[in-house]
């Protein structure tokens, strides 16, 4: 919202840094790769389109963010790469990150942002879960469990961020039908798999704090409201709100209500980049600060519960050792 619209103040470079970006192809994933690649960040952007990741890569490298000049871009910037990425599938997921692994010397931020909304009809992966659930958060649980090793290796400040949503907040984790078969409405299935995504980064900060395992953080956040693709791909009824903030344009509305694209990528790239969130972790972010969370999202029981569930969706078997843990993923799944 323009009332609610903090602009990343920080300069820290990144040079040296690679960062890999889901869903970088459009919308918030490709703005985000476009400032941290102008802060001299390896950028590698991982996605589902090849055709539209190629072209992401192009207006990138020939446009600046808006708080940079085309003379000072031309001199500053990083690298970028692109890497197949389907999170409808376990497999390519697995078969993203042994490329990851195999080809990069190193992995300092991990930004998980990729995201579909609301699938008008009930839509399965190959591995048989709800697509939404598994494309938002499953697929993006897997790779982080798989990519955390080579992070640990990388250096003593890593960072993972999860884009998620404010409409967690209707949300509710059904675990008896987490793939909503018996009850599946496309708005709820958005709301879980957000709601997940804020359970597994305050789990995997406590998993990660209590096996002693320092300097990698993980942030959640809330990117506000913009009109990117997700927008327009997703079902009528959005589609319909969508409509009528666009004849209320020349009213203004659409700029109190929404964010423009590089607005709406602030809190992403303050979370990735900020000095002051280098010592936090766990938490969850929206307008380049710390917001606080409510309901099912502060239940401590329900992101443990969640964690196993989402291993026994995996086939892994939740240890009690976490860095034991990670071996057996990679193991089983590399
Ligand atoms: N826009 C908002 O108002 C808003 C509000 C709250 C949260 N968010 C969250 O912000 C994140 C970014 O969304 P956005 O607004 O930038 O929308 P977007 O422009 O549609 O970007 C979503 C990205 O995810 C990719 N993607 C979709 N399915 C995928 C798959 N199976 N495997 C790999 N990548 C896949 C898309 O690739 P293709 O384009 O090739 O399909 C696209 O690059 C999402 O997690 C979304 O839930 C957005």
């Amino acid at each position: 919202m323009r009332f609610f619209n903090k602009m990343c103040t920080s300069k820290a470079r990144l040079d040296g840094k690679t960062v890999v970006i889901t869903g970088a192809s459009s919308g918030l994933g490709k703005e985000t790769a476009r400032d941290l690649y102008a802060r001299g960040a390896r950028v590698i952007l991982a996605g589902i389109n090849m055709e539209e990741t190629n072209e992401a890569v192009e207006d990138i490298k020939n446009n600046p963010p808006s708080w940079m000049t085309k003379d000072e871009y031309k001199n500053n910037v990083g690298e970028l790469a692109i890497y197949f990425l389907d999170l409808r599938s376990f497999k390519s997921v697995r078969d993203c990150a042994k490329n990851l692994l195999t080809n990069e010397a190193a992995i300092h931020i991990l930004i998980n942002n990729a995201g579909v909304l609301m699938s008008p009809s009930y839509e399965r992966t190959e591995d048989g879960n709800e697509t939404t659930l598994q494309v938002n958060y499953l697929g993006h649980f897997l790779l982080t469990l798989l990519l955390l090793p080579k992070m640990q290796s990388s250096s003593a400040n890593c960072r993972i961020i999860n884009v998620s949503s404010a409409v967690y907040i209707f949300a509710d984790i059904d675990f008896d039908d987490i793939n909503l078969e018996r009850s599946y409405v496309p708005f709820r299935s958005y709301a879980q798999s957000k709601l997940a995504i804020i359970l597994f980064t305050k789990e995997l900060a406590r998993r990660l704090k209590e096996a002693n395992i320092h300097g990698i953080n993980i942030y959640s956040l809330h990117p506000g409201l913009i009109f990117t693709g997700i927008a327009r791909n997703s079902n009528r009824m959005f589609r319909g709100a969508a409509f009528c903030v666009c004849i209320c344009d020349n009213i203004c509305v659409k700029k109190l209500f929404f964010k423009n694209v590089e607005q709406g990528a602030q809190t992403t790239i303050y979370c990735s980049v900020d000095e002051k969130t280098a010592n936090e972790t766990g938490l969850y972010y929206s307008n380049c600060g710390v917001s606080t969370t409510y309901r099912k999202a502060n239940n401590r029981h329900y992101a443990e519960k969640l964690w196993n569930l989402s291993c026994r969706l995996l086939h892994l078997e939740p240890e009690e050792n976490f860095s034991t843990f990670l071996k057996t993923v990679s193991r089983q799944m590399l």
